[in-house]
């Protein structure tokens, strides 16, 4: 079987999915795969792909267009089989507004948050303090900014500083969940375990997601049994109401002074990390799956 891995492109997270594609394709070679390419995704990518004739795409990108159903339509149309989640699951996840409106109905608590206008932003607060701003539809804490009473942490935001938002072109704003910063992986019909993520410094943005020694990964979390079990369930349910496929890693606060009623769901990433430092391939080793058998898996899944 030939394998393309599809990583790169042009997002915020292009640097990120190079990380995520090359391990794939070490993995793959590792485990004996004698034609794997590595293909830099660029805006003649369905020429590529279709003199390249795979039987399989594993899609490595991460952020728009890879993860917005963009590029699944493309390989839905083209007849090809790519990993993880399809196009319909693609452009409800990445939109961390409608993800909102498909998994709240369901019962499971997200923060109540509103989409903002960048320009107004520089007026007043869209919403109480402390309060989160984020581009609906990045990923890795790129342009996500903590604005509390005592400043703003991550991008500058505020009346009098000039932020990067003109760059986004809807912003949410969500009340700040205070507490603690965990995960969790499902892989196929599973989740996986809980990790908890405490960055040394900060919040866990994009430079303490990827330099190595920033973050603590405490998995499996030290939180109550009865925490571990909700969150593991909403991971999953969301999951399946939302029909991904593969792996997809769910991420909470939780806001430890409230009990189960202060679980939140923040979003569900249908392409999550395959880096070195990344929570799935964690999670999965942690329960004696190597980041090797995971890949495996994950093309198993997506030849079915
Ligand atoms: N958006 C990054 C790649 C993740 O979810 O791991
Ligand atoms: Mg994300």
């Amino acid at each position: 079987l030939h394998v393309v891995v599809l990583m790169g492109g042009w997002s915020a997270e292009r640097e990120v999915s190079l990380m995520s594609g090359r391990g794939v394709a070490k993995a793959l070679r590792g485990n004996g795969w004698s034609r794997v390419t590595e293909l830099d995704m660029d805006r003649d990518v369905a020429r590529r792909l279709a003199e390249l004739k795979p039987d399989i795409v594993f899609n490595a990108l991460h952020g728009t267009p890879g993860e917005d159903g963009s590029v699944q339509g493309m390989m839905d149309l083209m007849g090809l089989k790519y990993t993880h989640s399809g196009l319909e699951t693609s452009v409800i996840a990445i939109d961390k507004e409608l993800t909102k409106m498909v998994l709240v109905p369901h019962g499971i608590r997200m923060p109540a948050g509103r989409i903002v206008e960048s320009e107004s932003l520089f007026r007043e607060d869209p919403i109480a303090r402390p309060f989160v701003l984020k581009p609906v539809n990045e990923g890795s804490s790129v342009g996500v900014a903590i604005v509390t009473d005592d400043g703003n942490y991550g991008s500058p935001i505020g009346r009098d500083v000039e932020g990067p938002w003109h760059h986004f072109d809807r912003l949410l704003a969500e009340p700040f969940v205070r507490g603690r910063e965990l995960t969790v992986a499902v892989l196929g019909d599973e989740a996986l375990a809980v990790t908890e993520l405490k960055p040394l410094a900060g919040f866990y943005d994009y430079d303490a997601k990827y330099t190595d020694g920033l973050t603590e990964h405490v998995c499996p979390a030290e939180v109550p049994d009865k925490i571990a079990a909700a969150m593991k369930d909403m991971a999953l349910n969301a999951h399946r109401l939302l029909g991904c496929r593969g792996a997809s890693r769910s991420d909470f606060r939780w806001d430890d002074e409230r009990g189960e009623e202060g679980i939140f769901l923040l979003e569900v990433n249908t392409q999550p990390g395959m880096t070195p430092l990344s929570l799935v391939p964690e999670q999965a080793k942690q329960r004696g799956t190597s980041y090797a058998q995971l890949v495996e898996t994950l093309i198993a899944e997506a030849l079915k």
